[in-house]
């Protein structure tokens, strides 16, 4: 189990034990893992705080770490979304519901359909056509996509999630693969990642976590950085802002943009 071990991962929910309970005169019995409590889903969390941007930065470091560990033992998650990020009264975010949790090298092709709920799905996953729109130049495009499966699914679903802490709402939202895939392709700019033109990310104060995000949501899984990449850029960002404060003699003072 990835974290029952003596000293278990901070940026993962903790499991105390797992079992199996049986009822008298029954042959199959159902699973149980007992689990630490936490205080609130991540959807909640934001909703209650209003999404500053210096604890979603400090939520995404959490995230990224969890992540960065999970696929350093050859792991993905497969379904990252705000209801399956746990947040703590001491605000720390925990990653839970590993339900669908598989080593990477068993990914086949007609496994991808299961695989992360659909608004948080990576293009490599969107694989199902539908005949009739097959000549559909998007499918095209999205089929150079189709290469190997690994974490980077988890870093695309990542990038949702982090959306929607800020906007509060859904951002790729197709209802159906064929048309989640769409969307991708006609939000794609010239870089190959997707555009995020929401209100909020014109505010300066999330110049940064929007600079990480279009990273997450890079189409081509080859050029998406790692979970480990994304954790060196949150460390240069706070490492820079830092270094800004000390330079205006601020240093003693709290940033009201990011948590450094
Ligand atoms: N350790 C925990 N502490 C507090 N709440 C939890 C914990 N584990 C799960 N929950 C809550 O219960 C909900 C459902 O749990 P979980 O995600 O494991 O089940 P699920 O049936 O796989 O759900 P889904 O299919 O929506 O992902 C979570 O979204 C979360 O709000
Ligand atoms: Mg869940």
């Amino acid at each position: 189990m990835l974290n029952s071990e003596e000293k278990p991962h901070p940026h993962l929910v903790k499991v105390f034990c797992k079992g199996m309970l049986t009822a008298r005169g029954r042959k199959r019995g159902i699973p149980y893992f007992d689990m630490e409590a936490l205080h609130l889903d991540s959807s909640a969390f934001f909703r209650w705080h209003k999404s500053a941007p210096g604890q979603i930065f400090e939520s995404m470091e959490h995230l990224f770490s969890g992540l960065a560990y999970i696929h350093s033992r050859g792991i993905v998650h497969a379904d990252i979304k705000p209801c399956n990020l746990l947040i703590g009264s001491d605000n720390i975010l925990k990653i839970c519901d590993f339900g669908l949790a598989l080593d990477f090298t068993k990914i086949s092709d007609d496994m991808c359909h299961k695989l992360v709920t659909l608004p948080y799905r990576a293009p490599e996953l969107l694989k199902h056509y539908d005949d009739k729109l097959h000549r559909h130049e998007y499918q095209k495009q999205l089929k150079l996509y189709h290469k190997q499966i690994n974490g980077k699914i988890d870093v695309w679903a990542a990038g949702c999630t982090i959306l929607e802490w800020v906007t509060g709402e859904i951002f790729l939202n197709g209802m159906f693969e064929v048309r989640q895939g769409m969307e991708i392709i006609q939000l794609r700019d010239q870089r190959g990642r997707v555009k995020i033109k929401v209100e909020p990310f014109q505010r300066k104060k999330f110049k940064d976590i929007k600079k990480v995000l279009s990273q997450c949501l890079t189409i081509d899984p080859g050029k998406r950085p790692t979970a480990e990449n994304i954790l060196s850029t949150l460390e240069m960002i706070k490492k820079e802002g830092r270094e800004q404060r000390i330079a205006h003699g601020l240093q003693g003072q709290k940033p009201n943009v990011l948590v450094v």
